[in-house]
């Protein structure tokens, strides 16, 4: 992988690195990445065939693993999975807080419970694998990234219940940085800009409108889950060892020209 031109190969060595959600897309960038400089890693899902492919590729890497099926609405079933990764790979360095679920929808179309379910997977979801980890954490003076997104922070049309959870995201990041701190854990936070190939870009946006919206992105491009990966590196490791209650955007500008393009893309696909 790239990331071993930049980053030593052993940065993470002898380091356990936990991802929810990391049997695809930007969860599984964040996993590979981890991987290739040494890490050994263990991700949940929602499916097994899913970790089973996700498995390969981290072994690939040469990463010990650990995958269990895990839904990270289930506290139970979250925690036996971050209990084991301790009996096989050692105590928790890195929790990344992935797991995530999206769809368009207008506000005045959300149902009680699809408003509840996002918020459910993503912010709950994130509490739970923060809390089930933290004596894991506590031993190791871990580190704890959530993965978060523009939403968070501007309104992004037919995306309240995006917006609702990712905002709980980034203040629960803020206040973990706050108490767990002297524990020696840090916390932060990763806004990805639109990645290619990922169930997101999927169900949020038509590829053919996608080519127009790239004219708008300073960087000309979709990001890659590599690159989201590269961030998550930096902050887990010494290089960023004073950096907490922090959020790092990653979008290769696109949040700087608003959520216009979005909306009328959004839009056209909802009417569709
Ligand atoms: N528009 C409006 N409401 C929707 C919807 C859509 N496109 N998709 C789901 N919902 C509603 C459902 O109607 C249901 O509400 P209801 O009981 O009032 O009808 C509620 O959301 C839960 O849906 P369900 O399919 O039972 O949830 P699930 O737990 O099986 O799936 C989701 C979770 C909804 C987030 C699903 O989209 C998913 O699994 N996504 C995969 C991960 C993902 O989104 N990745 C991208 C992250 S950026």
């Amino acid at each position: 992988m790239q990331i071993t031109k930049y980053f030593a190969k052993d940065l993470f060595k002898g380091k356990t690195v936990f991802v929810t959600g990391g049997g695809s897309g930007i969860n599984l960038g964040i996993a590979k990445s981890f991987a290739a400089v040494g890490a050994s890693v263990a991700i949940c899902g929602r499916t097994q065939e899913r970790l089973d492919g996700a498995t390969k590729e981290l072994a690939a890497l040469g990463a010990k693993t650990f995958a269990k099926v895990a839904d990270v609405r289930q506290m139970p079933a979250l925690q036996a999975a971050i209990d084991e990764t301790k009996q096989v790979l050692g105590p928790i360095d890195v929790l990344v807080c992935g797991a995530a679920g999206n769809f368009v929808c207008r506000a005045e179309d959300l149902s009680p419970n699809g408003f509840r379910t996002v918020v459910d997977i993503d912010l709950i979801g994130s509490f739970h694998a923060s809390r089930a980890a933290f004596t894991q954490l506590k031993e190791t003076r871990g580190t704890i990234l959530f993965v978060s997104a523009g939403m968070a922070y501007m309104p992004y049309a037919f995306q309240l219940h995006v917006g609702a959870a990712k905002a709980g995201i980034e203040s629960m990041m803020k206040n973990l940085a706050l108490e767990w701190g002297p524990y020696g854990i840090r916390s932060c936070s990763i806004v990805p800009g639109p990645i290619e190939g990922t169930e997101g870009m999927k169900r949020l946006a038509d590829p053919k409108e996608m080519q127009e919206r790239l004219r708008h992105i300073p960087m000309q491009r979709m990001g890659t889950a590599d690159e989201i990966g590269f961030a998550a590196v930096f902050l887990a490791s010494p290089m960023a060892a004073y950096v907490t209650g922090e959020q790092l955007i990653v979008d290769g500008g696109s949040g700087l020209s608003g959520s216009a393009l979005f909306n009328i893309g959004a839009e056209k696909m909802l009417r569709r």
